[in-house]
């Protein structure tokens, strides 16, 4: 074998293909990563990125085809046998174990152990803190993971890679659970890690991010290679056209919309913390939102969004104070199944811990809250149950290798389409929406957004969040902004201003 010269690949893919039963994830794929570059990963939801990458980190080991490392064909048998190798990978659904520490989840299979075997804790916890500090991340090493919120759960993720000095380090859509101020850090570490000559595999449906990131620019297309370019040479219309095989509109301003009568009325909400007595997670919150109208709440992570939508849904850790009127009747729920009954339904954030049954089936997952439909002469008709399961996959574009296929064998974005079609098929009369469009492709967003605008026509309720303003600029009628749990901001659609927003969410707090 020749000696490495500087233009020899870091690594090569030879014509990788990896089926799971039935399903082609990825098919004849060669291509090429340069070292020291920055090299993006884009394609739909279920194009098989996920899959490439964790054939790279060894997680996936039976495929066919080879993988060329510095030259060096390599066969990884585990993810430790990949990181010896120097590949290290962030996990796009969060990989923790929940009842163990920050430093205990770092240091997870590959502990740091004295001559004795004693465990290193001192050590590991000191090395955990230099890494979380060098994300500018608050937790502390002791914290237990279950504990932590989903953004911060993310840079537990991160700096497990980044633990271990890595010459490439893969990121499966790091920033999907940061908030602005996190990611910019995130960018941040990731030109000084360039700066060290770590080689980058970046995965995102972001194309802001690809833009802002990348050297170069894979695309993935049902499992295939369509193409990589340059970044210089390309755009993100270029781009997104090869990621879906066809023009994709832009966002489209929206049309009038005709708001009913109010269908939802909160005053004077108040959350108290259920940690720090005395102190509140919301207080004094009015708002209302019409039929066939959308609310967007705006507000960076940890401004109270969330909390603010699981009180309308019956699901806060604590009752909230203040009242909550549906049609013009108080209510006041205790638990999700009353406000279900009531006709309020929530999509919620966090899909793998609050929303995925991962013993059920994706039929089973998406008919769980209608089983009833699926009743024929009493009894639970499975056929009936793979009809309307079809319905709702073919109306979101649910790729699946099966109705009856498990849920955990979808693809992030088609989990998260499952749970928009669960709740969709209750047909509520006010939809809660929390950051529905996290991890879904251009191509899915779409689709979701021409529901939403449908819904509405159809008199729904509903109210929405995004970590992306333009998302809310582009669907909402109204916006609501929240910082530090109180309204800073009310705004109509002739008022919408990207600048005049975040002046309101940031307001009077250290974020950058
Ligand atoms: N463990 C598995 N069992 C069966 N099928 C799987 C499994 N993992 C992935 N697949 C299938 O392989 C295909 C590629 O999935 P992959 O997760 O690589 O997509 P992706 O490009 O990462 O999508 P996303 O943007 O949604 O994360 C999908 O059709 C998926 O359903
Ligand atoms: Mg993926």
């Amino acid at each position: 074998m020749s000696a490495p010269t500087m233009t020899e690949p870091l690594i090569q893919c030879r014509r990788i293909s990896k089926h799971f039963g039935g399903t082609v994830a990825l098919d004849d794929v060669t291509l090429e990563i340069q070292r020291g570059t920055l090299h993006a990963i884009v394609g739909e939801n279920g194009a098989g990125k996920s899959t490439l990458m964790k054939i790279l980190s060894g997680v996936i080991t039976d495929y066919q085809g080879q993988l060329l490392l510095r030259g060096q064909p390599v066969r990884f048998v585990s993810p430790l046998d990949a990181a010896a190798a120097g590949i290290s990978i962030i996990h796009q659904e969060l990989n923790l174990v929940e009842e163990l520490t920050v430093a205990a989840n770092v240091f997870l299979g590959r502990e740091l152990c004295g001559a004795a075997g004693w465990l290193r804790r001192g050590q590991m916890q000191r090395r955990t803190q230099e890494v979380l500090q060098r994300l500018q991340c608050p937790v502390s090493p002791q914290e237990v993971v279950g504990r932590l919120r989903v953004g911060d759960q993310q840079l537990v993720e991160i700096a497990r890679a980044l633990a271990f000095d890595a010459e490439v380090l893969i990121m499966d859509e790091p920033t999907s659970a940061l908030t602005e101020a996190e990611t910019q850090r995130l960018f941040q570490l990731i030109g000084q890690l360039r700066r060290q000559g770590v080689t980058i595999l970046y995965i995102s449906h972001k194309m802001d991010e690809v833009f802002q990131l990348a050297d170069r620019i894979s695309v993935l297309r049902d499992g295939r290679h369509v193409a990589t370019l340059d970044r210089k040479a390309t755009s993100p219309q270029e781009i997104t056209r090869l990621m879906v095989g066809r023009e994709v509109q832009q966002q489209q301003s929206l049309r009038q919309r005709a708001p009913g009568p109010v269908v939802l009325q909160v005053r004077g909400l108040s959350l108290p913390r259920a940690d720090i007595p005395g102190k509140w997670r919301l207080r004094d919150i009015d708002l209302e939102v019409r039929a066939g109208e959308v609310l967007g709440l705006a507000g960076l992570m940890g401004a109270g969004r969330t909390e603010l939508l699981e009180c309308l849904f019956g699901a806060s850790p604590v009752p909230p104070q203040g009242e909550i009127l549906l049609d013009g009747k108080p209510v006041r729920f205790e638990h999700p199944a009353q406000a279900v009954a009531q006709g309020v339904a929530l999509v919620c954030e966090d899909r793998k811990r609050q929303a995925l049954f991962d013993q059920l089936d994706v039929a089973e997952n998406i008919l769980i809250c209608t089983l009833r439909d699926a009743v024929q002469a009493g009894l639970l008709s499975p056929r009936k149950q793979l009809q309307l399961a079809q319905q709702e996959a073919q109306r979101l574009r649910i790729r699946a290798p099966g109705l009856r296929a498990p849920i955990t064998a979808l693809s992030g974005g088609n989990q998260q389409k499952c749970i928009i079609a669960r709740w969709l098929r209750t047909a509520p009369r006010l939809l809660l929406l929390d950051d529905p469009t996290r991890g879904i492709d251009v191509g899915a967003k779409e689709e979701l957004y021409r529901l939403i605008d449908q819904l509405c026509r159809q008199q729904m309720a509903i109210v929405l969040t995004s970590s992306e303003l333009p998302e809310l600029l582009a669907l909402c009628d109204r916006i609501v902004v929240l910082n530090q749990g109180r309204v800073t901001g009310r705004f109509s659609r002739d008022q919408f201003s990207q600048q005049a927003i975040l002046a309101a969410a940031t307001g009077g707090q250290e974020e950058t």
